[in-house]
């Protein structure tokens, strides 16, 4: 599975890819707004950690949208251009993948809309799981439908895992099959941790102490 992080924070991408475990970014208009630099550098920066930076369109209409998909596509090439599940967004994505850009169909949250996603050719769908959650469906059902719907046919497009909440959901999305989770820097940094891996160290190291010279 690979990981991304979820983030429009450069440090954030920078420490992570330092763990040597980054796979991509996943940036949204509310992470870059609430970071406040350029949208622009930003992502373009991020792009010289990993190979898969998402950037999303703003523009809502179809024209719009392809107008920004050829520039974002232009800043780097490990940009992927993120495109809202409409119908817009559907055609825009075909018009993507006749160029051979890479694209990422966010806001999904039906199965409905990831065969659609797929069959427009999007290199990798995002279900938000965490808010199915917070409406009171169960997210995760979501992706084990998509995997199971997979199973049956040769679509290649990645199913990314968006919206995750908590550890539990990696593993969760892991035991699925998903093709790639994108996670926060707040989760991420819970990941390697365990009490017992922390005692254990600080026993190991008292100990050292009693016996070095
Ligand atoms: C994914 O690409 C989105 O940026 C993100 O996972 C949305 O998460 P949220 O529901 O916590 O805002």
């Amino acid at each position: 599975m690979k990981i991304f992080i979820d983030t429009a924070n450069l440090d954030e991408v920078a420490e992570i890819a330092s763990w040597g475990i980054l796979d991509g970014v996943t940036t949204n208009p509310s992470l870059v707004a609430k970071e406040g630099k350029d949208f622009k550098e930003t992502v373009t920066k991020m792009c010289e950690y990993v190979p898969e930076v998402s950037a999303q369109v703003t523009a809502t209409d179809h024209e719009g949208m392809i107008k920004q998909a050829e520039e974002y596509s232009g800043w780097h090439k490990h940009i992927v251009v993120k495109v809202p599940m409409v119908k817009d967004g559907l055609k825009t994505i075909a018009y993507c993948k006749s160029k051979g850009i890479k694209t990422n169909c966010t806001l999904v949250f039906s199965a409905n809309q990831a065969i659609l996603a797929a069959k427009a050719g999007a290199t990798m769908l995002s279900p938000f799981i965490g808010r199915l959650d917070d409406a009171g469906q169960d997210g995760m059902e979501l992706i084990a439908e998509i995997v199971s719907i997979w199973k049956n046919y040769d679509f290649d497009t990645e199913v990314l895992v968006a919206s995750t909440r908590h550890p539990r959901h990696i593993i969760e999305a892991a035991e699925i099959g998903a093709d790639i989770c994108t996670i926060p820097f707040k989760i991420l940094e819970k990941m390697p941790v365990h009490p017992l891996t922390t005692s254990g160290l600080k026993r190991f190291m008292d100990d050292w102490e009693k016996v070095k010279s």
